[in-house]
Formats: C-alpha cells, sequence, structure tokens
C-alpha cells in the first residue's frame, strides 16, 4: 500500500494541486460543463429531432440522470484523489471490490479523446468566425450569404485544419501549465459574458417577429417526431453538455477539498449549464423560422443564425466579435476538462512531466481530429453507419460511451462504495442532501448509499446538515 494510502484516505492529497476555494472548483466545473455542447451542439440536435418533445427528454435525463451522476464522479474522484483510472483500481480494491474497475477509467480517457478531436475541430470553426465577424462580412447579410460563408469555410481542408491545430496548440499550452494556475483564471469571465450576450440576442429573437414559433418549436412536444434513436441522443446530450461519464468531473472532484458540499454544487452547475442551453435555442429557433432556415440542418445551425442577427442588429460586428470570442473560450475551458484525465493519468502512471503528457495527448488527438476536418469536405461522401467519419465518433463517443460510463459509475458509488464512505463525501454541509430511498442492498457489511441507480430510485430532501442519517455502517 502507497504510505499515503495508509495514512487514511481523509488526508489524502492530489499530487496535482488543490482548486483555492469552492467557487473555483464550481467555476471550473461550469467552464467544463459550458461549452459548443450548450450553444452548437444542443440546438442542432433539438432541431434535428423535432425539438419539443426531444427537448423534455432531454431535461428529464439532465436532472434525473444526470445530477446523480455528476455526484457519484464528484465524491469517487475526491476519495481518490488520482486520475480516473489509478482511482478507480484504487477505491475498486479498497471497497472490497476489484482493481478491474480501472478499465471504466480507461474507457473514459479513450473516450475523451475521441470527444476532443472533433471538439477542437468544431472549436476551430468557431475561432475563425472571431476573424470573420471582425472583418464585417455578416455586416447586413441575407440568409444565404450567411450559409455561403459557412459551407465555404467547412469545405476547406485547409482553412479548417488550421483552424484545428491552433485551437489544439493553446489547449496543451494551458492544460500543460496545470491546475491552479492554467484552469482555474481560464474560466472567470467566461460564463458570466457569455450569459449577458446570450440575453441580448435572445432581446433581438423576440423581436424578430417568429418568436412564438421558436418557443413551441422548443416546448411543445411532439411524440411522434421523437423515435427511440431520438431518446438516445437526447440522453447523450444530457452526458455531453454535463461533461459525464469519462471522467472530466471525477479528475476535477480529485482537487475538491474536503469539506465542500457535493450537492449543492452539482445543482449549481447543472442549472447554470441549463439556463445556457435553454437560451441558445430560444435564441436560435426563432432566428431559424424567421430566415426561413431548416431546424434540422445538422452541425451548421448555428453558424447559419448567429452571424444573421448580429449582422442585423446595431454594433453587430462588435458584438459578433465578442460573442464568437466568449464561444471559443468555453470551447477552450471545456477542452482542458476533456483533457484532464488522460493527461493526469500519464503523469502519474508513466513518469511524464506535465508538458510531456499535455504534448503526446495533444497530438494523438490531433491527429484523429483530421477525420472530423475531412468530413466536411474531402471525405463528405465516404459514409457508413452514421454517417460520416464525424457522425460516427460523435455517436460512438456521446450516445454509447458516455452512458455506459456514467453507469457504470453510479454502481460503483451506489452499490460498490461502502455506505459510509459515500456518505463521508456526500456529508459536507448543505441544505439539499440526496437521501437513500431503497433499500440497503449490503450483504457483505456496511449498507451501500442509494445515490440513485440511474435515477431510477431517486429522492431529493431537505435534510439537516448533518450526515447522521447516512453513516451508519459498521466497518467504517
Ligand atoms: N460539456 C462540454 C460542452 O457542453 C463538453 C465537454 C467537456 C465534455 N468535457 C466533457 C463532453 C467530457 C463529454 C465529456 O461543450
Amino acid at each position: 500500500m502507497h504510505p499515503e494510502e495508509a495514512a487514511g484516505q481523509a488526508s489524502r492529497i492530489s499530487m496535482h494541486g488543490h482548486w483555492s476555494s469552492r467557487m473555483a472548483f464550481i467555476l471550473a466545473v461550469t467552464g467544463s460543463a459550458v461549452g459548443l455542447g450548450n450553444i452548437w451542439k444542443f440546438p442542432y440536435v433539438a432541431g434535428q429531432n423535432g425539438g419539443g418533445a426531444f427537448v423534455l427528454v432531454y431535461l428529464f435525463c439532465v436532472f434525473m440522470i444526470g445530477m446523480p451522476v455528476m455526484m457519484s464522479e464528484i465524491l469517487i474522484g475526491r476519495r481518490g484523489r488520482r486520475n480516473p483510472i489509478a482511482t478507480m483500481a484504487l477505491l475498486g480494491e479498497e471497497e472490497g471490490h476489484s482493481r478491474h474497475w480501472q478499465w471504466v477509467g480507461a474507457m473514459a480517457v479513450v473516450a475523451g479523446m475521441l470527444i476532443l478531436s472533433y471538439y477542437s475541430v468544431v472549436a476551430g470553426w468557431t475561432l475563425a468566425y472571431v476573424q470573420k465577424s471582425m472583418s464585417g462580412v455578416f455586416a447586413g447579410a441575407s440568409a444565404a450569404e450567411v450559409s455561403a460563408v459557412f459551407s465555404d469555410f467547412t469545405g476547406s481542408w485547409v482553412q479548417t485544419g488550421v483552424a484545428h491545430t491552433i485551437f489544439m496548440a493553446s489547449t496543451i499550452f494551458v492544460v500543460a501549465r496545470g491546475v491552479e494556475r492554467g484552469l482555474e483564471q481560464a474560466v472567470r469571465f467566461m460564463v458570466p459574458g457569455l450569459l449577458l450576450l446570450m440575453l441580448v440576442l435572445l432581446g433581438y429573437a423576440i423581436n424578430s417577429g417568429s418568436f412564438g414559433r421558436g418557443l413551441a418549436f422548443m416546448f411543445s412536444p411532439n411524440f411522434a417526431a421523437l423515435t427511440w434513436d431520438g431518446v438516445l441522443v437526447a440522453m447523450g446530450q444530457a452526458f455531453f453538455t454535463l461533461s459525464l461519464g469519462m471522467g472530466a468531473v471525477m479528475a476535477y472532484g480529485a482537487y475538491l477539498p474536503e469539506e465542500t458540499s457535493i450537492t449543492s454544487t452539482s445543482a449549481a452547475v447543472v442549472l447554470a449549464d441549463t439556463t445556457i442551453a435553454v437560451l441558445a435555442g430560444l435564441v436560435i429557433f426563432p432566428l431559424v423560422f424567421a430566415n426561413g432556415l431548416n431546424p434540422s440542418e445538422g452541425p451548421g445551425l448555428v453558424f447559419d443564425t448567429l452571424p444573421l442577427a448580429f449582422g442585423q442588429m446595431p454594433g453587430g460586428v462588435f458584438f459578433a466579435t465578442i460573442f464568437f470570442v466568449l464561444l471559443s473560450f468555453a470551447a477552450w475551458t471545456s477542452a482542458l476538462g476533456v483533457m484532464e484525465p488522460a493527461v493526469a493519468w500519464l503523469v502519474e502512471h508513466a513518469n511524464r512531466t506535465r508538458i510531456q503528457a499535455a504534448a503526446m495527448v495533444g497530438g494523438v488527438t490531433w491527429l484523429i481530429g483530421w477525420g472530423t476536418v475531412l468530413s466536411f469536405n474531402v471525405l463528405r461522401e465516404f459514409t457508413f453507419f452514421k454517417g460520416t467519419i464525424y457522425n460516427n465518433i460523435d455517436y460512438v463517443t456521446t450516445n454509447v460511451m458516455l452512458p455506459l460510463g456514467g453507469m457504470f459509475v453510479t454502481v460503483f458509488a451506489t452499490w460498490v462504495m461502502c455506505r459510509n464512505s459515500s456518505a463521508d463525501e456526500l456529508a459536507a454541509p448543505a441544505r439539499l442532501q440526496i437521501v437513500a430511498l431503497s433499500r440497503p442492498l449490503c450483504s457483505t457489511g456496511g449498507d451501500r448509499i442509494h445515490i440513485s441507480a440511474c435515477g431510477w430510485r431517486f429522492g431529493i430532501m431537505a435534510a439537516p446538515a448533518s450526515n447522521a442519517g447516512l453513516a451508519s455502517c459498521s466497518n467504517a
């Protein structure tokens, strides 16, 4: 056993440093959650899956599945204080199960690199849109002109490849600098700034003349338009937007101070993230209908709608530039989180410096990213299973690997970890505590806490700020 393990888990510390405060942690997890998933992906998958009913399923998944999974990831991460693979191995053993739980962590690292590969490409698009907005091409442009800018740009593998490269290089740079100096400083102003600009855009959308139609598209459920595949996509989107299922939040949890409440922290992140996604939908769909665009057009949706709105408003060049700067920034703070598990693993396991680890993970991910770059031009017609290379990487990671990872993590936190271990972690001062509803399932000593098995049996109750009701396990 590691000497520091023998000293007891309560005093376990992370070798990568700690967040300076609870607020810093909330900012970092929110920075990871709020990104392209909210503003680029949510509107386009909602549009492709018919709106209303999809949004309902999505919201259900965010609160009933996403929130408990987030709590599980944080509590496992904080208990293990290592990279996700090592943490799962360590806790698996410590809680009397097996080291093989580390394979969940391994799948997470692979999923993370695959996700980052296309995330970086789309983040490159937003970077390029900073420059395009500044140049004024969108000022007074028609819907057709704005769409042409997008298809010309993504049609060029050189331009999109360069943007992808710049984005990945900047991500490697920050990850290499380490937790406190790198991640924490990167997230302070982005979320409030983004929120503010979304509100400006909302004002524009309300006056677009089609706000009612946009609202109806998003919120009046038409279940006929929802397929089973759509339900899976909604669940995948819930994981994606909250950064769950691949150890990103777990890796951040490893740096969380002992006394911070996991429940209220998770609730704050989920609320902030959902607010931004819903706002994005409320801005984009009215614009789609006001300009006769197609809500199901796919990944170009945001790039075809928002520049139109900016192009028509006073000060549009300025606002558009700021908007795409903030969106690039949001993408960037998310990308840092996707990269963290793999980097932390290389540092701890393969004895690499952070700089080497970041360069290695970033380099491999950058290479894989070319599959996505080319999916929008040279290899556009090269389709199989779910579509282009991009479509397939996205489908398998978001809709299969993330939910699977999330399921394993929740099963681990609820059934494998001893009730008092989980309770220990959840017991920090909080108004809200997730309280076990189902009976203890434990046969080998120690009750298991039930945060929920993927949200099936789950209750949030107001509870006193103590863990008296939870920590009843005898094998402490
Ligand atoms: N949640 C981010 C977004 O919405 C993307 C992201 C960051 C992510 N970290 C992740 C997605 C981990 C899945 C897993 O843009």
